[in-house]
């Protein structure tokens, strides 16, 4: 992957062809892994419990937005069951975002919002979240990239008690990233994401590895962040 702008202007595109291919359902958002969605729905569900418990008598937690959300499967399952009351959508494929409407069902789907991570205006939405939830898409960031993409939702952050999460894939140990041609992706390893997040002035709060997918798949790791 090459950082700049001309060239992730590119990036999006070879991803964005990519996904155009993919089919708008849940096998499709787990790249034909869907059986592990119940567990990692489970996974995520107890992972945010725990770095954002809710207090005494309150059932709404607020605002979220799940970015490179596609049909919605994480905003479906995950964050309006666990109290969210509004979110809002952000993929790079409108099919999917179309989709999100049915699949979701609910008019707690709020804005759907057509654009690629580094292109995102958090700010120009007038919008806070309570939680920026990311999963599965931070590999379509270059280096540069991401500190950028982490520094901006860091800073749409509603208050003190919100969080950014990512749920990434990662490599073990402290190997280099490893770029996907196919998807135009880079997977990279719990100690290169943690060294990205220092350079985007963002603490881990919190990070936690998934049980119980098979082992033939990379290790995926949940991570609670927020600003310094
Ligand atoms: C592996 S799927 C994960 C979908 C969802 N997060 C989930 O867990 O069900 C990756 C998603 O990222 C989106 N995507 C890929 N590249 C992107 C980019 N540069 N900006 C925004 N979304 C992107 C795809 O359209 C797709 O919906």
């Amino acid at each position: 992957m090459e950082e700049g702008r001309g060239s992730s202007e590119d990036l999006l595109q070879a991803q964005k062809a990519y996904w155009d291919e993919q089919q708008p359902s849940v096998d499709g958002m787990l790249g034909g892994l869907g059986f592990v969605h119940d567990t990692d729905i489970a996974g995520s569900r107890a992972f945010l419990d725990k770095v954002m418990p809710l207090r005494e008598g309150q059932q709404d937690r607020g605002r979220a937005l799940d970015c490179g959300g596609g049909i919605g499967r994480v905003t479906k399952h995950l964050l309006l069951p666990a109290g969210f009351t509004s979110v809002d959508i952000l993929d790079v494929s409108s099919d999917f975002l179309d989709k999100a409407v049915d699949y979701v069902g609910s008019d707690a789907l709020k804005n759907r919002f057509c654009s690629g991570l580094s292109q995102f205006d958090f700010a120009g939405t007038g919008l806070k979240w309570n939680c920026v939830w990311v999963q599965w898409c931070a590999i379509y960031l270059a280096d540069d990239a991401f500190v950028d993409f982490f520094r901006r939702a860091a800073a749409a952050l509603a208050d003190e008690n919100s969080l950014v999460v990512l749920k990434e894939n990662a490599l073990r140990g402290d190997r280099p990233p490893e770029p996907d041609h196919d998807d135009s992706s880079v997977t990279r390893s719990d100690s290169h994401m943690r060294r990205l997040f220092e350079r985007a002035g963002l603490r881990v709060v919190h990070a936690e590895e998934q049980k119980g997918f098979p082992a033939e798949l990379y290790p995926v790791i949940s991570y609670a962040l927020v600003p310094r």
